[in-house]
């Protein structure tokens, strides 16, 4: 049994806001924004706690979840509906109390986002990758757009226990 991770507090008490972050905003971060929304709900957060997704680019804005991650979180009894992909915006940096990015470019291109050289308003206590929390090991969550329905599986495992890791310490930080 793993420790509950240790979150950046809440900037307003009361209120703990998480966005996640891929590249398209239809395969990873939809998939993890779904699970930690259930989790969240699960623990009675729901109203104190919001997660929501977007992406770095904007392809794909408007556009529902990709068929085979809706596919496999509708199998696995999530509500893959409701999705509409987004872009992220640099005001997210300063508004969300973490930022979760699926992977090291997603990373980096969140904090190019902030004014000043290097994304001078990228918290790094609060723009994190994601696996910084996965109980089971560190490093990117792989982008499964190009490969075939294991890939999906495999970001389901990460999101899945990674969430349930996340989860666990927002109590603590929640009202802090
Ligand atoms: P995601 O996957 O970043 O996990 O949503 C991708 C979705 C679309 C593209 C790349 C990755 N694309 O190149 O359109």
């Amino acid at each position: 049994m793993s420790t509950a991770p240790s979150l950046p507090p809440a900037r307003t008490p009361g209120r703990y806001r998480i966005a996640v972050v891929c590249l398209g905003n239809i395969c990873r971060s939809p998939m993890a924004d779904v699970v930690l929304n259930a989790r969240v709900a699960d623990a009675g957060l729901d109203d104190r706690v919001e997660v929501v997704s977007a992406g770095t680019g904007d392809w794909h804005v408007g556009q529902p979840m990709d068929r085979r991650a809706a596919a496999l979180l509708t199998s696995e009894g999530y509500d893959a509906s409701r999705h509409r992909a987004q872009q992220v915006l640099a005001a997210w940096l300063d508004e969300h109390d973490l930022v979760l990015a699926m992977d090291a470019q997603n990373l980096a291109d969140l904090r190019d986002l902030g004014p000043g050289s290097a994304g001078g308003d990228a918290d790094p206590a609060r723009v994190r990758a994601l696996r910084d929390f996965d109980p089971e090991g560190t490093g990117d969550v792989p982008d499964p757009y190009y490969g075939g329905d294991a890939g999906f599986r495999e970001v389901l495992a990460m999101v899945e226990r990674t969430a349930e890791a996340i989860v666990a310490g927002l109590d603590r930080v929640v009202d802090a």
